[in-house]
C-alpha cells in the first residue's frame, strides 16, 4: 500500500481557512499543507508514492455524519441499509465517518444493546463509525452502565419523548439520565416531541379515517415539537446536563432553542437535509407515494425552511446530519397502506448530505467554510472526535474528499447507491460531485469508481463533547 499520497493543485477549505495548497499524507494522516508549486510541494511530489490530482477542485475533510441508523429495527421491519452498503454509500456521498444509534432494548442491558451494534458493524464498514447509545429503558442498573460506555468511548445518549410504549421515557427517567450525563461528562440528545399528546392525535384522525400519509405531518404538530424541546431543555437546566436536539424541523422549536442559546445554555442541535429541501407537499403527493416522506419530527410545511436556515446561519442549529433511516417503499414503506401510524419512519440521505449542502451554498443560503463546518468540524467536536476527523491539518486522519464544484447531478434512485429503492430527491439537479475520497490515506472512491473495501471502516472510540461553552 502507497504510504505517501500528495493531493496536488486543489483548493483546501476547512472550517477556518480556504487556501490553495497541496496536502501531503503519510501513514494515513495528514502529515503537512504546502503552497502550490513552491519547492516542498514539488519536492513531495517527486518522493510520493501517489499523487492525486485536485486539479479545479476542492480539496475538504470527510463528512462527518452524526445520525445514521444502519439495519435498525422499527416498526416491525429493519432499516435497509446494512453498515456494509451504508458506509459504502456514505463514502460515495464525501461521508468518511457516521456515528450510528446502538439500541437497547427493554428489558436489556445497555452493553447488549452495544454489543449487537458492534456485530452487525464490525469487519463490514467501508468508512470508519462510532456509537451513540439509544436508551429505551432508564433503570437503576442502565443509569450505573452509562458511566461505563462514556469510558468506552460511547459518550453520547439519546432519549425520546415520542413513541409511547416502544423508545419512550418520561421526564422523571430522562432527568435521571441528564443527572448522569451531568456528571459523567456524557452529552444528551433528544428526540424533542410530544409523544403522548401525538399518539392521541393519531388515534383521533384514524378513527376519523384520516390515513394518508399527510395526516402523519398534521398529527406531529410543530407546536408538540416546540413544547418537547423547551421542555427538554427545562430538564437540561435542572440538571446541568449539555443538551444536543436531533432532526429539528419546526420554526417554534428554533425559536425555543435560540432563546436557549442567548441565555449561554449549552443546548445544540441539528437539522437534516429534508427539512430544508422538502416540505409537506411531499408528504401530500398521490398515490401513497407521500409514504417515501414519512420520518419524524415530520416534514413541515415549506414556511419553515427560512427559519431553519437562519438557525444555520446564526448557529442555533449547528450541525447538519442525515437521520438516514431507509426503508424501501416496496415492501415497507407500504405497510402502512390505509393507516399512516404504521408506515416506519424514517428516509435515506447519507450519500446526499454532502451535495445538498453543497447546493445551498450555491443558492446562498450558508457560506463555503460554514458548508464544512456544519458537515465536518461542528459534528466530529459535538462528539469528541477533533480534530482527528472533521478538518485538514497535521496530525489529523488523512479523511479527505476531492470535491469537483463544477460538475452538474440529477439525484436518481437509479444512480444512488443506498440500498433503498427510491430517492426522496428524485430528479433534483445540484451542482457538485464528489470525485475522488480517502479514509485514513486510503483510497474509497477514486476518481468515481469505488476501490473501497468492506472492514477498512474501524470502530472510534470517541471523547466527550468539546463543544460546549
Ligand atoms: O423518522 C425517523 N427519524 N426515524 C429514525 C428514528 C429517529 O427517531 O431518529
Ligand atoms: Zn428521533
Ligand atoms: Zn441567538
Ligand atoms: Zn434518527
Amino acid at each position: 500500500m502507497p504510504d505517501r499520497t500528495v493531493i496536488r493543485g486543489g483548493f483546501v477549505i476547512t472550517a477556518a481557512d480556504e487556501v490553495h495548497a497541496d496536502v501531503l499524507v503519510e501513514g494515513g494522516r495528514v502529515a503537512a499543507l504546502a503552497t502550490q508549486d513552491s519547492q516542498v510541494s514539488q519536492g513531495w511530489a517527486e518522493s510520493a508514492d501517489r499523487v492525486v490530482d485536485a486539479t479545479g477542485c476542492y480539496v475538504i475533510p470527510g463528512g462527518v455524519d452524526a445520525h445514521t441508523h444502519m439495519e435498525m429495527p422499527f416498526g416491525g421491519t429493519v432499516a435497509a441499509d446494512t453498515f456494509e452498503t451504508g458506509t459504502r454509500a456514505a463514502a460515495w456521498g464525501g461521508t468518511t465517518t457516521i456515528v450510528d444509534f446502538a439500541v437497547q432494548q427493554r428489558g436489556r442491558s445497555l452493553r447488549e444493546g452495544l454489543d449487537a451494534w458492534h456485530a452487525k458493524a464490525d469487519g463490514r464498514c467501508a468508512v470508519d463509525y462510532g456509537f451513540h447509545m439509544i436508551l429505551s429503558d432508564v433503570n437503576e442498573h442502565t443509569l450505573k452502565e452509562m458511566d461505563a460506555l462514556v469510558e468506552q468511548g460511547v459518550t453520547s445518549f439519546k432519549l425520546f419523548m415520542a413513541y409511547p410504549g416502544v423508545l419512550y421515557s418520561d421526564d422523571g427517567q430522562i432527568l435521571r439520565a441528564m443527572q448522569r450525563t451531568a456528571a459523567n461528562g456524557g452529552l444528551t440528545m433528544m428526540h424533542a416531541e410530544n409523544g403522548i399528546a401525538i399518539d392521541v392525535l393519531v388515534e383521533q384522525a384514524l378513527a376519523a379515517g384520516r390515513t394518508d400519509p399527510r395526516y402523519h405531518g398534521e398529527v406531529r404538530h410543530a407546536l408538540l415539537e416546540a413544547e418537547a424541546t423547551h421542555r427538554a431543555i427545562q430538564l437540561a437546566r435542572v440538571t446541568g446536563s449539555p443538551l444536543y436536539v436531533v432532526h429539528v424541523s419546526a420554526s417554534e422549536a428554533v425559536s425555543e432553542l435560540a432563546q436557549a442559546r442567548d441565555l449561554g445554555l449549552n443546548v445544540f442541535a441539528e437539522t437534516c437535509p429534508q427539512y430544508l429541501f422538502l416540505s409537506t407537499d411531499n408528504l401530500a403527493e398521490p398515490d401513497f407515494e407521500g409514504a417515501k416522506y414519512v420520518c419524524s419530527t415530520p416534514l413541515r410545511p415549506v414556511e419553515h425552511q427560512a427559519a431553519l436556515w437562519r438557525g444555520l446561519r446564526t448557529n442555533d442549529l449547528s450541525v447538519v446530519s442525515t437521520d438516514h433511516c431507509p426503508f424501501c417503499f416496496n415492501g415497507q414503506k407500504e405497510l402502512g397502506r390505509g393507516d399512516f401510524s404504521r408506515i416506519p419512519n424514517g428516509l435515506p440521505g447519507v450519500e446526499n448530505r454532502m451535495d445538498l449542502l453543497h447546493q445551498a451554498v450555491l443558492d446562498g443560503h450558508i457560506s463555503r467554510r460554514r458548508w464544512i463546518e456544519l458537515a465536518c468540524a461542528t459534528p466530529a467536536r459535538m462528539f469528541g472526535l477533533y480534530p482527528r476527523k472533521g478538518t485538514i491539518a497535521p496530525g489529523a486522519d488523512a479523511d479527505i474528499v476531492v470535491y469537483d464544484p463544477n460538475v452538474t447531478q440529477v439525484i436518481s434512485a437509479e444512480t444512488h447507491h443506498m440500498n433503498v429503492d427510491y430517492s426522496a430527491y428524485e430528479g433534483r439537479r445540484v451542482t457538485g460531485q464528489v470525485r475522488t475520497v480517502l479514509s485514513r490515506g486510503e483510497l474509497v472512491l477514486e476518481d468515481r469508481e469505488y476501490v473501497g473495501r468492506a472492514g477498512h471502516g474501524q470502530f472510534l472510540p470517541r471523547g466527550t463533547c468539546q463543544y460546549l461553552l
